[in-house]
């Protein structure tokens, strides 16, 4: 049997820093009201025009490179998003087509934050059943298309939003002062050291939950399935009961990761890092706490780069293996919950 595991890493975060206090231009809100609820700092957005899958590119060439590979090398493409290209057809393929790689298969998922765990739990059972052996997963979010600002001089500091826009823009405001752009990307294939490997993923879905978080617009329910209605009543931008996730996120989160390392016979002792899904740092706060692990061994990025959705863990990980923080030989835990619900964690020795 093939032990799945990490041959090379990468990221890309687009743009410069985009401070609290440039929301608090567009909104009211404060850079002290999200700092103190989220832990967020700062967010990057990407260009106009950019999607999903041109940010994914320099991250996997990135990935590639570290693996010492090329791109001819990937025979399996994973494209995890919740913000696509398009709403058809998926990210993966344009994501090859960049890659100049044609007639690789390309699959795209959509676990949005919950992504990794599932993604390399289908990446396992396709290097199990020998359908691939070098998988490229990808998770690339570009949020700043839901921004509900329409003025992004003004965020930028040159001239000053309209009333509309200021106040269209505050009542979504709960879910707008979270997210922000960016991609990470794992390249997968067997491991030449036997302990290496996928040790357990434990996965899990909730529908009844899914108007939690949820873009109502854009659907086929509706005929057609995008009107000027729906725009006008704001339906493209996201809703969300944040107050719904966090507790779900705080009860789900230790549940699954107990349950991980249980699957796989190891103490959270023996566990040396816990890469968390980074939607709120007062969630990460609260999972810690409730497994009683040490605030060392559960690093966060979400300051810098706010919730970058499937994106967050591939991103973090690559910086903490390029720092040398994260290396071979150490058993790492990745979790995370997402919108639909979807959660789920993931143990492997790197
Ligand atoms: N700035 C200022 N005030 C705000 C803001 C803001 N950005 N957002 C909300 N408020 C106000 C509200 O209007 C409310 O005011 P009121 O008391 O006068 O009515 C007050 O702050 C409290 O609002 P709550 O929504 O109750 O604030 P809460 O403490 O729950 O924090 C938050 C909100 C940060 C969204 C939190 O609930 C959260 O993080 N939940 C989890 C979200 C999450 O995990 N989402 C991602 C899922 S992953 C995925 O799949 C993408």
């Amino acid at each position: 049997m093939p032990n799945l595991t990490i041959l090379g890493s990468g990221s890309y975060i687009p743009g410069e820093p985009v401070p609290n206090e440039h929301l608090a231009r567009v909104m009211d809100t404060s850079a002290e009201w999200i700092r103190k609820r989220t832990g967020i700092d700062a967010r990057h957005f990407a260009e106009e025009g950019t999607g999903a899958s041109d940010l994914a590119v320099p991250a996997c060439r990135a990935a590639l490179e570290a693996a010492k590979l090329g791109p001819e090398d990937v025979d399996y493409i994973l494209f995890n998003t919740m913000t696509p290209d398009y709403l058809l057809p998926g990210s993966g393929t344009l994501l090859g087509a960049k890659l100049g790689i044609p007639g690789v298969p390309a699959l795209d998922l959509r676990q949005q934050c919950a992504a990794i765990p599932f993604s390399l739990q289908v990446a396992d059972g396709l290097l199990a059943v020998g359908a691939a052996r070098r998988i490229l997963l990808v998770g690339a979010d570009v949020h700043s298309g839901f921004m509900p600002w329409s003025d992004w001089d003004a965020l930028h500091g040159n001239g000053a939003a309209t009333p509309d826009d200021f106040r269209r823009a505050t009542d979504h405001r709960g879910v707008s002062v979270l997210f922000g752009d960016g991609a990470g990307a794992l390249v997968l294939g067997d491991s030449e050291r036997p302990a290496s490997k996928l040790l357990a993923v434990k996965v899990h879905s909730d529908g009844r939950l899914h108007d939690a978080l949820r873009i109502s617009a854009g659907g086929f329910r509706h005929r057609p399935y995008l009107d000027a209605g729906m725009l006008e009543r704001g339906e493209h931008y996201p809703t969300m009961n944040g107050k719904d996730l966090f507790r779900a996120a705080v009860q789900r989160l230790p549940q699954v990761v107990r349950e991980v390392c249980e699957a796989a016979s190891v103490t959270l002792a023996d566990v040396d890092w816990f890469i968390a899904h980074q939607a709120n740092d007062r969630i990460n706060q609260s999972v810690k706490e409730s497994l009683g692990v040490p605030d060392e061994k559960v690093p966060s990025n979400i300051a810098r780069l706010g919730n970058t959705s499937s994106a967050t863990i591939p991103i973090l990980l690559d910086e903490l293996m390029r720092s040398g923080r994260v290396h071979t030989g150490q058993l790492v835990c990745l979790f995370a919950l997402g919108a639909g619900l979807n959660w789920g964690a993931a143990l492997m020795r790197l």
